[in-house]
Parts: structure tokens; C-alpha cells; sequence
């Protein structure tokens, strides 16, 4: 395996949005960011990842951007940005900026222009077609509700979106379109940014016949077999690669919904051709039914070993694996995955640290996942924020698919504001984002989980994170060592091991709320073993091992 330095970085996502408030219009903003970056250097990260702060009528937050080349004006402007970038790099962190390629916002000058007329320079940026049968073109659904074609009435022709309908396709196809693209990505790179996470990337290359998709009993056709990972989607990767990214020392990372093993293999292949690594979908997704992850349902403990299993082995020394279990886009990672009640909060929270940054690959943090902060849990669907959230939630209902009451416990477990909602930096009023009140609810837990009291106490998550993030520096096994399952069926213990150079590592997972007994290997029963780190104070390590709930241990020989 190649020795790269983001193989050993930890990455740290920022929702700017939500991070922190510098001029108290109730807004994060990059002067927040900027005044935290000793914050985030003290956690111990190497790598920023800032969702999109470019300029935006903010229809998805920032995910339809309306000029790549300009800030948006909530969050400051281009001087704000260069300085916090400048002091990123002098405390020794780097920059990775979020790019938003497979669409635009319908404010972007190109689509302005595009629907103009039938015969505009721009018409060809973006996917247009006439109709069908006095219908849409095809039945694909869009991710955010509703059907994934908009009728524009200028040229009597629709045009494609597979999020909200102000959130247009780029026509990858046109090579004016990656021209446009890549010249905007090298100008970020001439700025000194340091990497790109990729929304969406598996999305870029569509069948060009648009046929319609299954119909799996939801209102719309699911087009995805024809999106994801789509034809020449490798292609144009491989170009961006040749035109930019291979021009930089710079750190990848696709979002890639859908990609299967085969597929990451070839995206984030060792000889560096694409891209570094990618997000892939299969963890978070478990428990998925027939509304997709509209469900109340748990995950399954013994699915969740499968799917990690699967990535860690099957990528080993081909491709590099993403480690993450939260993100803007996702429930808090102790609410879904761990357990947010008060006397397990902690030692849930950090029992799943362990699990991911023991882990080959490289750990992602989202903001506050390093406090344990927990969903929002809002009970009126007033207070979501979300266009996923609201759009579903009236979609859904309406077509009697779902009762209001079951929607709003679904979107309770998994709707995307439950990651959104502002930093808990103290315990202060507004907690200490903002002096003013929010775009979206502080959560009611603020006076008690909050960085500040966390900052102050030694065994708090905060502290164990900065500890899981100084071994990866220090144990040449965690980033490199080959992973193995053990105890594969074990009811309530995920437990793996890893192994580099003759040196070995056990990882023990409690994840339940019970005592439950593991029987360790002979090789971790010997005076020479080392305890790295534990979410409880003393352990004993005997023959069979009783962990305590949500108890974690990682043994080293
Ligand atoms: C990605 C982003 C998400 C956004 C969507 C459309 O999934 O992470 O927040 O809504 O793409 O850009
Ligand atoms: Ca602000």
C-alpha cells in the first residue's frame, strides 16, 4: 500500500451554517470558523472539510450555488475566507472545500442563460428534453420530492433535477460543461485550498436514453440505476484527475450514494487515477424500508458488522476506505447508532469512536460528534428547516403512504436537521453560537452537553477523541493494519483485530446496555499487553473478558 498523508489524517466537517455566529445575525459564518480553529487544532484534526460556502439563494443551504467563485454573503466574503484559510495552515490544518458539480442553483448565471432559448451558448449545460405522451420526459422521482423533470414554459421543454427543482443537472456530456468545471477547480487550487469532497459525484454521468425506472409501489420511478454510477462516470473523473487534481498534492473524497464494492474499487483504485476515497451509503442505510429511510426502525447490530467487515477487507491494499457514522445529511451518531439516553450517552458515543477510528481508512468527524450531541428531536414539523424534510413529509402524507404522527417520528430518528441544529459551545444563552436566536432550534440539552464543561473535564467524549486521534499518529497499525471479524456472531459484541509488522490489535464494542461476556484470543492473555485506550476507568483482562454497557477496550501485543 502506497504511503499517503491523508491515509493518516483525521478529517473535521464544519456545517458553517451551524458552527458559530461572529456577528450575531443568528447565521455561522467563516469568521466563526476562524475564531475556532484552536478549538479544532486542540482536538487534534488535520483536515477541515467546510460544507459549501459559495454564493447561494440557499435553497438546500448551500448545496445549489449560484457563482463558484464568490462567497456567499451570510457567511462573509473571499478576504474572511483567505485569512481563516492562511491561519488553517499556520496551526498546521488543512483545507478540504466541498464541490457541487452535478448541478447548479437555477440562479446560476448558465441556467439563466440555458432557458433562454433552444439555441442560447448555455442551452447545452444542462439536461433538456420534450415531453413525453404530454407528461415528463421519463418517471424518474427527485431525491427531494415530486417528479426529477421541471416544465419550462419559454421553450415548452423540461429540465432535469434529481434534488429540488432549483438544483438543475449539469450536462456532463458537453465538454464546454468539465471544461468550466476544471477551470474552477484549479482556481480553488491556485487559492491553496488543500482537497475536495465531491457531492454527489456518482451522479454526473446519466444513460442517455433516460428510460424510465421501477415503480417498487412509490409514487415515482426510481431512475437510479441510470444515474448512480453512471456510464462514464469513471471517464470524467479520470479527466478531472489528468486536468487537475494530479497538478496538486490534494485529498479526495466522493460522495458516491449507491457505489458497491466493485465501484469504489475503481473510484478510489491505489494508482490514484480518480479520486482518493469515497463515502459509501451501505452502514447508514441499514434498516431502510419501503419509504427508504423514512422508518423508526433500529439497525442491526449484526448487519452493521457485515457491511464494516465487508469495506474493511475487501478494499484492504486496492482502495482506501472513508470511516464515518455522521455527517449534515445524517442523524447525530450516538442517537442513531449508540444510545442518547442521559446515563449512556457518554460511553455509547465514545464506545463508537472506537469502533470507527480503530478502524483502515480515514476517520471523518462531524461537528459535535466530538461532544456526543445528540438529534434534535423537534416535534413540530414548524421547527424543521430541512427542504428534504418539509417536502417528504408533505408528500408522503399526503398520498396517505404515511400518518402525520409516524412521519414525525420517523424524521425524529432520521431527518437531516437533526445534525443541524447550532454548535453547543457553552452552556450560555443560544449556546453560546450566537447572541441571538438561530435560523434553526439550539438543542434543549445545551446546558448540559456543551464544549466548554467539556474542555474542563478529563474524562469527557471530547477528550477521548483527541486521545483516539493522537494514537492514530502514534501506532503505525491503526491507519495500516490488516483488519479481521472475530466472534463474527456474537449477539452484543462487535470485536475485530488488526495486525502490521508483528504487532496486533484488539478492538472490544459493547454495544448494548448489558454486561456481556467475550472470550478473548490466547495472544491478548499475556502479562505484555497493553491497554490503549477505554471508556471505563479500570478494566481487568482476563481469559473471558465482561464488558460493562457500551463498554470499549483496545487491547495492543
Ligand atoms: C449531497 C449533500 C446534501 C445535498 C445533496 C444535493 O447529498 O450532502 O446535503 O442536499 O447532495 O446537493
Ligand atoms: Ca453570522
Amino acid at each position: 500500500m502506497k504511503k499517503k498523508w491523508w491515509k493518516e489524517s483525521v478529517v473535521y466537517q464544519i456545517y458553517p451554517r451551524s458552527f458559530k455566529d461572529s456577528n450575531n445575525d443568528g447565521i455561522g459564518d467563516i469568521n466563526g470558523i476562524n475564531e475556532k480553529l484552536e478549538y479544532l487544532k486542540e482536538l487534534g484534526v488535520d483536515v477541515l472539510w467546510i460544507s459549501p460556502i459559495y454564493d447561494s439563494p440557499c435553497d438546500d443551504n448551500g448545496y445549489d450555488i449560484s457563482d463558484y467563485r464568490a462567497i456567499l454573503k451570510a457567511f462573509g466574503t473571499m478576504e474572511d475566507f483567505d485569512s481563516m484559510l492562511k491561519r488553517a495552515h499556520r496551526l498546521g490544518m488543512k483545507v478540504m472545500m466541498d464541490l457541487v458539480v452535478n448541478h447548479t442553483s437555477d440562479e446560476h448565471n448558465w441556467f439563466i442563460e440555458s432557458r433562454k432559448s433552444k439555441d442560447n451558448p448555455y442551452r447545452d449545460y444542462y439536461i433538456w428534453k420534450t415531453s413525453k405522451q404530454g407528461g415528463e420526459p421519463n418517471n424518474w422521482g427527485a431525491s427531494f420530492g415530486g417528479s426529477a423533470w421541471e416544465y419550462d414554459e419559454k421553450t415548452d421543454m423540461y429540465y432535469l433535477h434529481l434534488f429540488s427543482k432549483k438544483q438543475p443537472d449539469l450536462n456532463w456530456e458537453n465538454q464546454k460543461v468539465r471544461d468550466e468545471v476544471f477551470d474552477m477547480m484549479d482556481w480553488w487550487c491556485q487559492k491553496g485550498i488543500d482537497g475536495f469532497r465531491m457531492d454527489v459525484i456518482s451522479m454526473i454521468s446519466k444513460d442517455q436514453s433516460f428510460p424510465d425506472g421501477k415503480l417498487n409501489g412509490g409514487l415515482y420511478g426510481n431512475g437510479s440505476p441510470y444515474y448512480m454510477n453512471g456510464p462514464r462516470v469513471h471517464e470524467y473523473l479520470q479527466e478531472m484527475n489528468q486536468r487537475v487534481l494530479s497538478k496538486y498534492d490534494l485529498v479526495t473524497v466522493g460522495e458516491a450514494a449507491g457505489v458497491t464494492i466493485e465501484e469504489a474499487k475503481k473510484y478510489a483504485n491505489e494508482d490514484g487515477t480518480e479520486l482518493n476515497m469515497v463515502f459509501q451509503f451501505e452502514h447508514v442505510s441499514i434498516g431502510d424500508g419501503k419509504l427508504g429511510k423514512w422508518t423508526t426502525k433500529k439497525f442491526d447490530l449484526q448487519e452493521l458488522k457485515k457491511v464494516m467487515t465487508k469495506w474493511q477487507i475487501e478494499l484492504s491494499g486496492k482502495a482506501w476506505n472513508s470511516l464515518y457514522l455522521c455527517n449534515h445529511d445524517q442523524p447525530r451518531s450516538v442517537s442513531r447508532f449508540g444510545d442518547d439516553r442521559a446515563e449512556y450517552r457518554e460511553v455509547s458515543a465514545k464506545m463508537l469512536a472506537t469502533c470507527i477510528h480503530m478502524m483502515q481508512g480515514t476517520p471523518y468527524i462531524y461537528q459535535g460528534e466530538e461532544l456526543g450531541m445528540t438529534n434534535a428531536y423537534f416535534d413540530k414539523i414548524e421547527d424543521y428547516k430541512d427542504i428534504e424534510t418539509l417536502n417528504i413529509f408533505e408528500e408522503l402524507t399526503s398520498a396517505g403512504l404515511i400518518s402525520e404522527v409516524e412521519m414525525m417520528k420517523c424524521i425524529q430518528a432520521r431527518g437531516r436537521d437533526n445534525a443541524r441544529t447550532p454548535m453547543q459551545w457553552d452552556d450560555s444563552e443560544n449556546a453560546g453560537f450566537s447572541t441571538i436566536k438561530p435560523w434553526i432550534g439550539v438543542n434543549k440539552n445545551y446546558t448540559t452537553i456543551n464544549a466548554a464543561e467539556q474542555m474542563r473535564r478529563e474524562d469527557s467524549v471530547f477528550h477521548y477523541y483527541q486521545k483516539l486521534i493522537q494514537l492514530r499518529k502514534e501506532y503505525a497499525i491503526i491507519p495500516n493494519g490488516t483488519y479481521c471479524l472475530i466472534e463474527e456472531s456474537h449477539p452484543q459484541i462487535f470485536s475485530y483485530t488488526r495486525e502490521y509488522q508483528n504487532r496486533k490489535l484488539l478492538v472490544l464494542l459493547n454495544f448494548t446496555d448489558k454486561d456481556s461476556q467475550i472470550t478473548i484470543p490466547e495472544e491478548f492473555r499475556n502479562k505484555y499487553v497493553i491497554c490503549l485506550i477505554s471508556n471505563y476507568k479500570e478494566q481487568s483482562i482476563s481469559k473471558d473478558i465482561l464488558l460493562r454497557p457500551y463498554e470499549a477496550m483496545v487491547l495492543y501485543i
